[in-house]
């Protein structure tokens, strides 16, 4: 049973078809990283355009690599929440007039749903699926959040951020430093050269919910840490570099970014793995969870991984490949893939919505 599957909530524009929920025939993915690294952050007018211009050849690019007509597919799944209204809306239309078109039933996918189904089609395509319950914790630019995973894919919420994402943190720190967008993965690549102990941050203790996240605060730590000290030069000196390259290469980031600095980010991605771990390890815990899911474009940092891997947790860690830990849209199919099996298709009225919710 094929799926073809839409994906254009933030800044990828992303069609996959996959089969019966495991075996990916094609993935395409066509990222606006260069409309929207210049200013340091996705401009939502520029996304939809973006989208709008890439959606057609995308999505035929992924039927033809998979030799997949219409007519050969159960499925057209579409994300259709959370995201920004104005790119959920691109992917939506598309699909349901391919949906009208084709007589090819429709089903709507949560965003955060597909993150999760990330893993458990790697899971189960690997041989050793995910055991549930399952915590799941979801870290990208727009969300962070811990969901228990229950049989037949029901969710529990179990804490969120207040403020920030782990990602939009990543993002902001690597923009006041000169990093660029997205800063995610310069701060990955560079934080081995820095001291993951020289800069001391804390965090507030929670009011009410003890596994809710909170990443403002170490956001505005980091401005003081920056205003305390003359970095003018350097940063200048990292805007032009992310001006004139489009991705840098960790030499020549290094050649100017001095040791304090490289220690700041060392100390920064420290700082937010320990929170993550920590907040999912005792969500783990007060679910009873047979295993962790750990998802989204944050799920990428090799120092998560690390720690992960080092932190001695008694229950196995899963970690989507990088390619289906940021956005794209084989994630997008395998969790329809369940809903196709329980025929929990959507009608052609549906709309998009910016903040749709997979559970409270
Ligand atoms: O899942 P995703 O592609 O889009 C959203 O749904 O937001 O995640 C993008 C986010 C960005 O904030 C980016 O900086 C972050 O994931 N990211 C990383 C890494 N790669 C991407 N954060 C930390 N380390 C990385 N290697
Ligand atoms: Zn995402």
């Amino acid at each position: 049973m094929r799926i073809l599957a839409i994906e254009s909530s933030c800044d990828e524009t992303a069609a996959a078809v996959v089969e019966d929920g495991e075996t990916i025939l094609s993935s395409v993915v066509a990222s606006q990283m260069a409309t929207h690294g210049k200013y340091g952050g996705v401009v939502p007018e520029l996304a939809s355009r973006e989208h709008l211009r890439a959606i057609v050849p995308v999505v035929r690019e992924a039927l033809g690599r998979s030799a997949t007509r219409l007519s050969d597919l159960a499925a057209i799944a579409v994300t259709s929440g959370p995201g920004l209204v104005g790119s959920l809306l691109v992917g939506m239309t598309y699909a349901k007039s391919l949906s009208f078109a084709s007589g090819v039933p429709l089903i709507a996918v949560n965003h955060i749903e597909g993150h999760i189904h990330a893993v458990i089609l790697e899971s189960r395509r690997d041989g050793t699926p995910v055991e549930l319950p399952a915590l799941a914790l979801v870290a990208s630019g727009g969300h962070t959040h811990l969901f228990e995973v229950n049989e037949c894919f029901r969710y529990r919420l179990l804490g969120k951020t207040r403020d920030d994402a782990a990602g939009e943190a990543f993002d902001k720190v690597a923009k006041l430093l000169g990093f660029g967008y997205p800063g995610g993965p310069v701060i990955d690549r560079l934080a081995p050269y820095g001291d993951p102990k020289a800069v001391r941050f804390t965090f507030a203790k929670m009011k009410g919910n003890a596994l809710d996240f909170s990443f403002s605060g170490l956001k505005t730590a980091v401005l003081r840490w920056v205003e305390a000290r003359d970095l003018v030069g350097e940063i200048a000196a990292r805007r032009l570099l992310a001006n004139q390259t489009s991705v840098p290469s960790v030499e020549q980031w290094l050649e100017v970014t001095p040791k304090q600095t490289l220690d700041l980010l060392a100390s920064f991605q420290h700082a937010v793995i320990h929170e993550l771990l920590t907040r999912a390890a005792a969500s783990a815990e007060s679910c009873g969870a047979r295993s962790v899911i750990i998802s989204g474009g944050v799920a990428c940092n090799s120092g998560l991984r690390a720690a992960a891997r080092a932190g001695g947790f008694p229950w196995p860690v899963y970690f989507p490949s990088p390619g289906l830990s940021t956005d794209n849209a084989a994630m997008i199919a395998a969790a329809a893939f369940p809903k196709l099996q329980r025929r929990e298709f959507a009608n052609l009225d549906i709309s998009a919505q910016a903040n749709l919710t997979l559970a409270t």
